[in-house]
């Protein structure tokens, strides 16, 4: 569900105005860098979950990708709230981009484009379905592989990125599946096309690092502190495909798709081929905090009327 009112370079503007030219440089150069944000509803209203680490990321995603824009990050993040507020939502998905819009066509778009910095907000609910949160979801290994190290900034949540996450997860959708998972270029495990990934045999859970391709998610490093939390350890590591096989669970994190459960990966069941008790105990913890149910004590949770 659209909203009415989107934040378009300090302005509101209705959903259906907000548009660019054919022109655009990231239309044709894929010059963007976006977030992806949850408002939860809680008693006292919705709340942002982790807004300055989104906000931080598309600060230094501009900053990498060299586009100019006129903002701090107190800016976009006061402007988020307002858009929230505009459009009376109680939870909502929040997309905030920054792109070099209309202008001379040419690859490198400096000083010949004009930056456009807009927050959209939709009403979303589960990414990956609404039963994948306890039944788990069945995914592939994609023959797409995540680009390597020196080729795109992976880093970076950037537009030109999704042309890799489309192919894995178009590929897998086409071979009846929900999402796939891309190895790195020398073939470990990398992640999904738009969530982290997380491995847990005897009790040790992995994640792979940063040297894997992977975008450094908001998400996955909350349940790494959550996960600690609760006492377990947690190690970043280079994890082979058939540890995956191996594995006696397996989730996915993501703001989009939370904390989701994988259940069979190329149609080999993982662990008992439902959420297990580690992934079960952690996404309760996720949810509780996220719900408003359970104390903040780590500060994730930015109010939005208050
Ligand atoms: C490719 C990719 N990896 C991982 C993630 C998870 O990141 P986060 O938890 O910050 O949403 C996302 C989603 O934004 C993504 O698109």
């Amino acid at each position: 569900m659209p909203a009415e009112w989107i934040w378009r370079n300090g302005e509101f503007v209705k959903w259906e105005d907000a548009t660019v030219h054919v022109s655009a440089h990231a239309l044709h150069y894929g010059s963007s860098v976006f977030e992806g944000i949850r408002a939860y509803e809680t008693p006292k209203g919705p709340a942002v979950f982790r807004l300055e680490p989104h906000m931080k990321r598309i600060i230094e995603g501009a900053r990498i990708m060299r586009i100019e824009h006129p903002y701090t990050q107190q800016d976009l993040s006061a402007a988020v709230l307002e858009t929230i507020r505009c459009n009376k939502h109680q939870s909502c998905y929040i997309r905030p981009i920054i792109f070099r819009g209309e202008g001379q066509l040419g690859v490198d778009g400096r000083g010949r484009t004009k930056t456009e910095v807009m927050i959209l907000t939709m009403e979303w609910g589960r990414y990956l379905g609404e039963e994948a949160i306890e039944l788990g979801v069945d995914v592939q290994i994609s023959t797409w592989r995540r680009m390597a190290p020196d080729t795109h900034p992976a880093l970076v949540k950037a537009g030109g990125n999704y042309v890799n996450s489309q192919m894995v997860v178009m590929e897998a959708k086409d071979n009846g599946f929900i999402e796939g998972i891309a190895l790195d270029v020398n073939g470990y495990v990398s992640e999904g096309s738009g969530e982290n990934i997380f491995v847990i045999k005897d009790g040790r859970i992995v994640t792979p690092g940063n040297w894997s391709s992977i975008l450094m998610g908001i998400t996955r490093d909350s349940v790494v502190t959550l996960a600690r939390d609760l006492g377990y350890q947690v190690h970043f590591e280079s994890i082979s495909r058939e540890m995956l096989y191996m594995a006696d669970e397996i989730f996915f994190t993501g703001t989009a798709a939370e904390v989701s459960p994988v259940r069979s990966i190329d149609r080999i069941q993982i662990g008992e081929g439902r959420r297990g008790p580690i992934t079960k105990q952690i996404q309760e913890e996720f949810f509780a905090i996220t719900s408003g149910q359970k104390e903040d004590k780590y500060g994730w949770l930015t109010y939005v009327n208050s």
